[in-house]
């Protein structure tokens, strides 16, 4: 399946190339700041219509129009985000990406992610390694909090999260080496595979957004949770933590102490 997923999202890219087509219908969802592009959907309807030919049985999960709605374990799940990073690629047409993640009983099965602006293609297989362009990616090695460069995204620090977890990420953010934030958060997970960065915060995630990813993760041995021990992986919206297992297990204290 995963060579499926490859010649499925390669295709699909090809959608995505023309800049003249990219900034056409643009439109909004929760709010002013929400877009999305007829691209968005026209990728959804291509991944599901080749996913349903091919696979009958499967279920397809996506951003834009949940084909299925509900997704019973004993089902191969397809969970596809067909553009991940739309403000980028509709304002500066870099760092997005498609991205799928295969799943099976509770499991990642399969993960493949394209960054087709910088022609990196990431893939996974559980049990037989990650990959970015067919070069393995190697287990992550342990690294301190004080030299990890994080993803954090500065809205974090000013909406959303309560005053008790704005101060624990403010001192996050003062005891790490740097914070980087790509704005795709499938690449930024994809990232912490490749050693670009050590970790990745995120207070709402939907699970298009790392299904395929998390098999990344954990072919390189690094940790992939809810950043908060009472939100759980794959409801509609989640906070997320993932990180070499060191800086993982630091941040993930830090977050979850008694308050
Ligand atoms: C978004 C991006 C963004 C992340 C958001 C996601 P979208 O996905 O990954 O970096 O912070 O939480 O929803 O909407 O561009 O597919
Ligand atoms: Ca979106
Ligand atoms: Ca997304
Ligand atoms: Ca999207």
């Amino acid at each position: 399946m995963k060579d499926q997923a490859i010649a499925f999202i390669t295709e699909a890219a090809h959608r995505l190339y023309d800049p003249a087509i990219r900034k056409l219908d643009i439109d909004t969802k929760e709010d002013a700041d929400d877009l999305v592009t007829e691209n968005d959907f026209a990728v959804q309807r291509m991944l599901t219509k080749k996913i349903k030919e091919t696979y009958p049985t499967h279920f397809v999960v996506g951003e834009e129009g949940r084909h299925d709605k509900s997704t019973p374990e004993n089902v191969v799940t397809w969970y596809i985000d067909p553009i991940d990073g739309t403000t980028n690629y509709v304002h500066q047409y870099m760092n997005f990406a498609i991205s799928i993640g295969i799943h099976y009983e509770g499991e990642g099965k399969v993960g493949v992610i394209y960054d087709l602006i910088a022609d990196e293609l990431f893939s996974a297989v559980q049990g037989e390694g990650a990959y970015l362009n067919g070069k393995k990616l190697h287990p992550r090695r342990p690294v301190d909090l004080s030299r990890a460069i994080i993803g954090f995204n500065a809205r974090w620090l000013v909406g959303r999260a309560d005053a008790t977890t704005k101060e624990v990420f403010a001192n996050i953010v003062r005891d790490v080496r740097a914070t980087r934030s790509y704005g795709a958060a499938s690449l930024e997970l994809a990232y912490i595979a490749a050693g670009r960065l050590d970790a990745y915060i995120n207070m709402r995630l939907s699970p298009w957004d790392y299904a395929g990813a998390m098999v990344l993760l954990s072919e390189t041995d690094a940790g992939c949770a809810p950043l908060f021990d009472h939100d759980t992986l794959f409801k509609d919206s989640c906070s997320m933590l993932a990180g070499e297992k060191n800086v993982f297990e630091d941040i993930y204290q830090r977050c979850n102490a008694d308050q």
